[in-house]
């Protein structure tokens, strides 16, 4: 690993709008989704691995619910605790900087946990028998989760992925697990490309900016790689957006 890996790398995030691709459309699929199976209007929601909070003060912004987010990078938490001032939303959002693997939170405690590109750094299948007891009875869990969604990917997506994310599955197996680890599965679809296309476009506007400071860095090359991998490979992989419900065993 090149020098300063975990400082460039963390200078390229902290500025971008979101720290993976979402968009507010297919969440606004999942929360309507939500409300037509859900008991009762949302009190308590987390959002797991927040980053700098896309996603929570959306989830603000469009519930009245109270929103634990959860991130081990502080920073990230410093950077949505002074936009959900701004936004007016601070007084139902409190921050937790702590493991995703650990959650400081009592059981039963959530109608929603929500988690977006996140799920994978302790293990998908960890993390959904994890968050589960944090679930009252027929509550809801949101998950994304980067899958193939072809059975025969290019050597380059292969090799790429193989070392980036070796667990790497198909929503078969996703659907698969999830059901083992005791939830139904309400709603399942691929995030739109174009939410990886926005993405991508903020990712390479931040890379040069920063390959101007500082020139070339490892974390520059590796990003523009996924970038390039995701462009030459339409199709082959991308974000599975799940929702799920805890059902009683
Ligand atoms: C790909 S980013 C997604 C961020 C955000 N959900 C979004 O979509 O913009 C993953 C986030 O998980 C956080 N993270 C990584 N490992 C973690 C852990 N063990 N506990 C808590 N947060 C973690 C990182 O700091 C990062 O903010």
């Amino acid at each position: 690993m090149e020098d300063n890996y975990l400082e460039r790398f963390y200078e390229l995030f902290e500025q971008m709008p979101r720290q993976g691709p979402g968009d507010g459309d297919s969440a606004r699929r999942l929360l309507d989704a939500l409300s037509v199976s859900g008991p009762g209007p949302l009190r308590h929601i987390a959002d797991m691995g927040c980053g700098s909070g896309a996603g929570t003060l959306w989830l603000a912004r469009h519930t009245d619910a109270e929103i634990d987010a959860l991130d081990n990078y502080r920073p990230f938490l410093q950077r949505l605790e002074r936009e959900a001032r701004a936004q007016g939303l601070a007084q139902r959002i409190t921050t937790h900087a702590a493991d995703m693997a650990a959650p400081p939170f009592p059981p039963e405690h959530f109608d929603l946990i929500w988690s977006e590109g996140a799920a994978y750094l302790i293990g998908f299948t960890q993390a959904l028998a994890l968050w589960r007891p944090l679930l009252h009875s027929g509550a809801h869990l949101v998950v994304t989760e980067m899958c193939w969604f072809t059975d025969t990917p290019s050597p380059e997506a292969r090799a790429f992925w193989a070392e980036g994310y070796p667990e790497m599955a198909t929503p078969a197996q996703r659907i698969a697990q999830a059901k083992a680890a005791g939830y139904k599965v309400l709603r399942r679809f691929r995030l739109p490309p174009r939410a990886f296309n926005r993405f991508h476009r903020d990712l390479r506007q931040r890379l040069e900016i920063l390959r101007a400071r500082h020139g070339d860095h490892q974390v520059y090359r590796e990003c523009e790689q996924e970038i390039a991998l995701f462009r030459d490979n339409r199709g082959a992989f991308g974000y599975f957006c799940l929702l799920l419900q805890k059902t009683d065993r």
